[in-house]
């Protein structure tokens, strides 16, 4: 028998039912907020994650799955956010959409060690605002992601914030990290001792019990932040007051992706274990200038659905409100229900019928399993007096009703 790779998860219909909730909800928020959908392909080149993740980063020179062919080397993306910048550059959005607010739906692919909340293919939905330095946007999409988690039905939540500041300032408060650090280099994991060198940031990111131990006794107070940076944080912050969206500042808080300037911020919830971060993201001021695009600051954000639907205590099949149940009692019954099923699936009316050569009994309990609301009923006694039986699920009312009435019928109790 095959089983499926380690760190891949296979979701089933329950399961499927929750996430089309979580989708159909997230495009009426996102249309709410002015957002429209791209889709970008799951393979991009290989190089476009190094420039813009960061050779350093952890996703680059550890979970990345490569495909080589001949010369070119693809990449199952790791994220959304360089596949999409690399479309607006490519496909001149500047100019046809100017400022662009886009948002995605989709699967990607990082070679980690799985645990709960942490897969090799999982889901994110997520939205890119490229085009605009304003504090207002970050706030935007800060409440953006907020609506969608209260859209979800999820509570309980944390929004932490923090400024990196400029390229200048994030350069200058990785210096100053790799001076108090260096001292204490040997209470360091070996990785960090490692990120100590190429990239100090990324210490204060290290989960490890031993480092969080050092980095906690860091006193960093945003002191890095020129002043145009520490006025836009400050705005940041009085605009998510205004909104009235709950959020801590966290001078600890870094990502470790390389695009990131400015304000970045994480999502967290109780019920996720170690892997707490049910979404991230912030700006990426840089980026589509760096990837040969012209000058658009951005920010963006994604959640990790399979991380959503840990945090979302209802996990009740999201049953349609109006499901018809057809039970048939022999052969030409059958056969006439057949046409029933046509006629009112032709209406817009939602119907199943049993496949199984169930009784009336057995039938009856399958259409209470599938929270049917109406169940139909047609056998011998019916079809000599051109009838249908009806029965209201809700009350167990039964009644009868010309043939020729029964879509009328269904579709107004719809
Ligand atoms: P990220 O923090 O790497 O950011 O991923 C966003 C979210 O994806 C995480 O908070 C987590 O919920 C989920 N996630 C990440 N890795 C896994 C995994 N292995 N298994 C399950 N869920 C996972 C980004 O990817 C940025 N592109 C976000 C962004 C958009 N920043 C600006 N725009």
């Amino acid at each position: 028998m095959f089983r499926k790779i380690s760190g891949t998860k296979d979701i089933l219909p329950q399961e499927a039912d929750v996430l089309q909730q979580i989708e159909v909800t997230s495009r009426n928020i996102f249309s709410l907020y002015g957002y429209r959908q791209i889709r970008t392909p799951i393979l991009e080149d290989a190089a476009l994650f190094d420039r813009s993740l960061g050779k350093s980063a952890e996703i680059v020179q550890k979970q990345m799955f490569l495909i080589k062919n001949k010369e070119e080397v693809y990449a199952l993306r790791p994220e959304g956010t360089a596949g999409i910048v690399r479309a607006y550059i490519e496909n001149n959005l500047d100019k046809s959409l100017g400022f662009a607010k886009l948002y995605y739906l989709g699967p990607m692919f990082r070679f980690e060690r799985p645990q709960k909340g942490r897969l090799r293919q999982f889901h994110h939905i997520g939205a890119e605002a490229i085009g605009s330095t304003a504090a207002e946007l970050d706030a935007e999409v800060i409440s953006l992601a907020n609506s969608l988690l209260q859209g979800f039905g999820i509570s309980g939540y944390k929004i932490k914030i923090n400024s990196l500041g400029c390229a200048k300032d994030r350069k200058g408060l990785s210096d100053s990290l790799q001076r108090w650090l260096k001292g204490k280099a040997g209470d360091l994991c070996p990785d960090c001792q490692q990120r100590l060198e190429k990239n100090a940031l990324r210490v204060l990111d290290c989960k490890n019990e031993s480092c969080r131990a050092v980095v906690d006794k860091l006193d960093i107070t945003g002191g890095h932040l020129c002043p145009e940076c520490a006025a836009h944080f400050l705005r940041v912050k009085e605009c998510l007051d205004i909104s009235g969206i709950s959020y801590e500042v966290s001078p600890r808080l870094v990502r470790g992706l390389d695009y990131y300037t400015r304000t970045v911020f994480e999502i967290t919830h109780p019920d996720l274990g170690a892997q707490d971060a049910i979404g991230a993201g912030g700006r990426y001021d840089d980026l589509v200038k760096e990837l040969g695009g012209p000058v658009a600051p951005a920010i963006g954000f994604a959640f990790g659905v399979e991380r959503l639907l840990l945090a979302t205590s209802d996990q009740r099949p999201a049953t349609s409100d109006h499901l018809v149940y057809l039970i048939t009692l022999g052969q030409e019954a059958k056969k006439e229900g057949l046409k029933i099923l046509q006629e009112l699936r032709g209406s817009g009316v939602a119907c199943d019928t049993d496949y199984e050569e169930k009784s009336l009994k057995g039938a009856m309990r399958r259409a209470n399993d599938l929270g049917a609301t109406s169940v139909l009923i047609i056998g011998d006694d019916e079809l000599k007096k051109n009838v249908i039986t009806l029965k209201d699920m809700a009350n167990s009312q039964q009644r009868e009703i010309s043939r020729q009435d029964i879509v009328k019928e269904l579709r107004s109790s719809c």
